[in-house]
């Protein structure tokens, strides 16, 4: 069980690349699904969740090449989805990785079956997939739900209004897919609008798909005969490119991220620059100089393009050290505050009433021993272990590996001293 190691107290410092966004790239291999032909992404990042899912679709009968890419570059991947012989997806693999449920939508179009195991739980919430199967009974999927399994038939999708209940980012990735095609138009009405929904549809419509109004709250779908063959780059992390940025102002470092953009991020730009950060967007890059103290900054988690709830314990972190009390309200997820507990050993001043933290700044965090329990509270551990006096010694990492391509490299690169113990 790999631990990180970090000495904190260094202001970051130097210019690292961006990978690909993890979050991007989950639904983009499945969409190969929906083809006969090739299909090639590049700039894939290199992370445990995509392994996995290359594991899945091989299983599937999707024959995968993975050329490594030079530097930060990531890999290239190419996927030949033509003669899918089980359309399975196991309880082993999805209880691993929760965005396996997104070959459900592609497999029902394309193989006109599939059997997924349900996600199940996680750490942050219970996490249930019923607009899922909502959306595709609508579109004349018969679905059962036994023993743990999603069990899904049509000879083919018909077109159909739906309304989700509430805005669900892999559901309309799921959905999205499955109508490309179907018969006649799908419309998806308080669809999520976050960019890598956008990313997919630019994606889909490159293969031959008829996708519009992605990145509304309203995206219509004209379904098609077959969609061919495409090369698509996948979008930078916007996630990852907020995570070095707090790491940067929590350490009042002064740092370039390259390879990425603020396009995405202006929640979380608003609110760095409201900590007393200097921010400067180029066309690819982006640059924050941190103060010598933050202010703090209170933040509320809602879909996009509101802050996003991916970046919230990262803020949490940053707040631990800042001056003044922020208020955090969390309204995506029920159990999203699991990084408190540890940030309290490392001397944070926080106290939690149901979906709001109020954190109030101290002078100094001091080193510890902490536990990691999903992946964004992972990234908030790292950010206060930089900022914390003395040795933090983070466990349980793979969750950081599931969705941080290199972090110890990368973090090096910028002058943190951190070292990966096995
Ligand atoms: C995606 O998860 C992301 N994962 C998550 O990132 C992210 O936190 C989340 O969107 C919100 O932005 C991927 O894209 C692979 P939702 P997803 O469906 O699609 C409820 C990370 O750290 N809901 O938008 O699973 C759900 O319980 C991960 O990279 C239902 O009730 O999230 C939640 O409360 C964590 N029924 C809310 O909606 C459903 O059928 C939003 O969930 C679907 C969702």
């Amino acid at each position: 069980m790999d631990k990180l190691q970090i000495s904190g107290g260094v202001a970051l410092r130097g210019e690292i690349a961006i990978s690909g966004a993890k979050n991007a790239a989950l639904p983009l291999l499945c969409a190969a699904l929906l083809t006969r032909e090739p299909v090639t992404f590049t700039h894939v990042p290199h992370l445990n969740d995509i392994g996995t899912m290359l594991r899945l679709l091989e299983q599937i009968g999707v024959k995968v090449a993975r050329e490594a890419g030079k530097d930060a570059a990531g890999d290239t991947v190419t996927l030949d989805a033509s003669a899918l012989d089980n359309p399975l997806a196991p309880y082993e693999l999805v209880k691993t990785m929760r965005a396996a449920i997104l070959v459900l939508g592609p497999l029902v179009a394309r193989a006109g079956e599939a059997k997924v195991s349900l996600p199940g739980g996680c750490a942050i919430g219970a996490r249930p997939v019923d607009q899922h199967i909502k959306g595709l009974t609508a579109m004349g999927a018969e679905i059962s739900v036994e023993h743990g399994y999603v069990h899904a038939q049509a000879t083919r999708l018909k077109g159909a209004r739906i309304f989700t209940d509430m805005v669900t980012v892999t559901g309309t990735e799921n959905l999205m897919m499955a109508a490309c095609l179907g018969t006649g138009e799908t419309i998806i009405e308080n669809a999520a609008r976050e960019p890598e929904v956008v990313d997919l549809a630019t994606c889909l419509n490159a293969m031959g798909a008829r996708v519009s109004g992605a990145g509304s709250d309203v995206i219509r779908i004209q379904g098609v005969e077959a969609l061919h063959g495409a090369t698509h780059r996948v979008m930078p992390d916007r996630i990852e490119t907020g995570t070095y940025l707090c790491a940067a102002a929590a350490t009042g470092g002064d740092v370039r991220l390259t390879g990425t953009s603020s396009a995405y991020l202006d929640a979380v730009i608003d609110k760095l620059m409201d900590t007393g950060c200097e921010i400067t967007s180029e066309r690819d890059a982006i640059r924050l100089k941190a103060p010598a103290r933050l202010n703090a900054v209170s933040i509320r988690t809602a879909p996009y393009p509101a802050f996003p709830t991916d970046m919230q314990a990262q803020f949490m972190a940053i707040n631990a050290v800042a001056d003044g009390t922020a208020v955090i309200r969390e309204t995506i997820f029920e159990n999203r505050f699991m990084h408190a507990v540890e940030l309290i050993r490392l001397g944070a001043d926080i106290k939690i009433d149901g979906n709001t933290a109020f954190v109030k700044g101290v002078a100094e965090l001091q080193g510890a021993t902490v536990m990691a329990t999903d992946l964004r509270a992972s990234a908030s551990l790292v950010i206060a272990g930089l900022v914390a006096q003395g040795e933090t010694v983070i466990e349980r990492i793979y969750h950081l590996d599931r969705g941080y391509e290199a972090l110890d490299q990368k973090l090096s690169a910028l002058g943190a001293r951190v070292a990966r113990l096995k």
